[in-house]
Parts: structure tokens; sequence; C-alpha cells
């Protein structure tokens, strides 16, 4: 039997809630891999399997979806640390990198799943690649809207050596709401820049450091040594590497 990625996705999302013990402060991340897990949470917390959980959500849409299955939530001002967070990622690489943020989460994702004791990413195995940036997809930045262009140029031109091109993430024109053709606009009311290589970017805490610097950036999608535990499931079965 062939499984479909969303199946592959349920998989990994299902065998990480596993991981999650009654009374514990769980991160709820965002996507359509996350998606499985809380729904799975919810389940079991109907079930009577797992009690006292407490949800931190990493997006609105998350928020949403958490609060109508019943899950109880609450924020990091509450509970600066998580027993555990799981959620899905856009890139894994060999030592556990990832990129994160092609659903335009990732400064929630990184506040909550930067204070959690473990840090359980839910993969298909399409998601894996050989360098940050090997996809050939974006690697997102977050930026203040003040002067987007300036900061994008700025982005690209930091990773000219490695063919960069920076592009504003805009909402799809198809999506069928008024909001088609503009920038699209993150949960904190900041803007996307999508970064595009053509080459290895090289030292990642170098680029890390290097983006960071920048002023008029907020975050970006690079998650650098956080993930403690990654899920991936494939046509052959599923692997759980950890750090
Ligand atoms: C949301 O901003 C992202 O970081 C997601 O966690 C990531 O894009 C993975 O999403 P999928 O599970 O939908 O591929």
């Amino acid at each position: 039997v062939v499984l479909t990625q969303d199946e592959l996705k349920r998989i990994a999302a299902y065998k990480a809630v596993e991981m999650v013990e009654s009374g514990m402060v769980v991160g709820l991340g965002t996507g359509s891999t996350a998606k499985h897990a809380v729904d799975r949470i919810g389940e079991l917390l109907h079930q009577g399997k797992l009690k006292n959980i407490i949800g931190i959500p990493t997006s609105t849409k998350t928020h949403e979806q958490a609060l109508s299955l019943g899950i109880p939530l609450s924020d990091l001002d509450s509970h600066p640390v998580l027993d555990i967070a799981i959620d899905g990622a856009d890139e894994i690489d060999p030592n556990l990198n990832l990129v994160k943020g092609r659903g335009g989460s990732l400064l929630r994702e990184k506040m909550v799943e930067g204070v959690c004791k473990k840090f359980v990413v839910i993969v298909d195995e399409s998601k894996l690649v050989k360098y940050i940036g090997g996809s050939g997809l974006a690697m997102p930045v977050e930026i203040v809207p003040f002067c987007w262009k300036f900061t994008a140029k700025r982005l690209q031109d930091l990773f000219e050596y490695a063919g960069c091109v920076a592009k504003l993430r805009i909402f799809a024109s198809s999506n069928g709401m008024e909001n088609g053709g503009l920038p699209f606009v993150t949960d904190n009311g900041n803007y996307v820049v999508d970064l595009y290589f053509k080459r290895d970017i090289g030292d990642l805490k170098a680029a890390s450091d290097a983006i960071l610097r920048l002023a008029g950036v907020v975050e970006h999608g690079m998650f650098l040594d956080m993930a403690t535990t990654v899920i991936v499931a494939g046509d052959l079965g599923v692997t759980i590497k950890n750090k």
C-alpha cells in the first residue's frame, strides 16, 4: 500500500503524541502535520487517556483549532517552561537543524519551542535535505513592514555568495479573499521575506547571526540545534532520530 503524504504526516504526528503524558504543558505547532498532533491530543483528552494537559499554541490558527477541540490553553507568560512541543518543519538537515515558517508562524514557534524540555519534530520523508536551503524552497525571514524593500535587499546582499534571491511573501491571488496580491501579514503584524538560495550558505550559526544583526529583522526560520527528536514517516516505516 502506498500511503499519501497526509497519511505519513498523521503517522508521524500520532507517534509524537505517544510522548505526551498527563499533566504536561505542551507546545502546539502549526501547519498540516502539527494539525494531526493537535487533533490527536484533543481526542485522547476526550477519551480520558490524557488528563490535565495545558496547550501553548504557536499561532492564532492553532489556537482556534485547539479551542474548538476543548484543549485547555495558556501562554508563555504563565508557563515560561514547557515539557514538550510538537511541530512540523519545512526542511531537516542531517544534524537536525530545521527550516520552519513556510506557514508564516516562525516567530511564535521559535519563542515556544525554544523553552521546551523536548522539541519533537514530525515530518514525512520529503522534508529531509542534505543542507539547509537544499530543497530550493523558501527560507522565511519575518521583518517589520517599515521600508521592507530596504531590509529585503540587505538580506539578499548578505547571501550574494549563495546566489540568494529575496522575495516579499504575498497572499495568493487565487485564495478567493480580498487580500489576494497584498503582502502576507504574520500573526504579529509583520511581513515575511522568503530567501531562495542557489548554493549551500555554509556556516549556519554565522548566517543566523548576520540575519539577526540587521535592524528591521524580527526573526528567521532556521531553527538551529533546537530539535531533540525527529520523527520521520516514510513508505518504509517510521524512523526516530534523537539528538
Ligand atoms: C508554520 O509556520 C511552519 O513552521 C510549519 O510548521 C511548517 O511549515 C511545516 O508545515 P507542514 O506540516 O504543513 O508542512
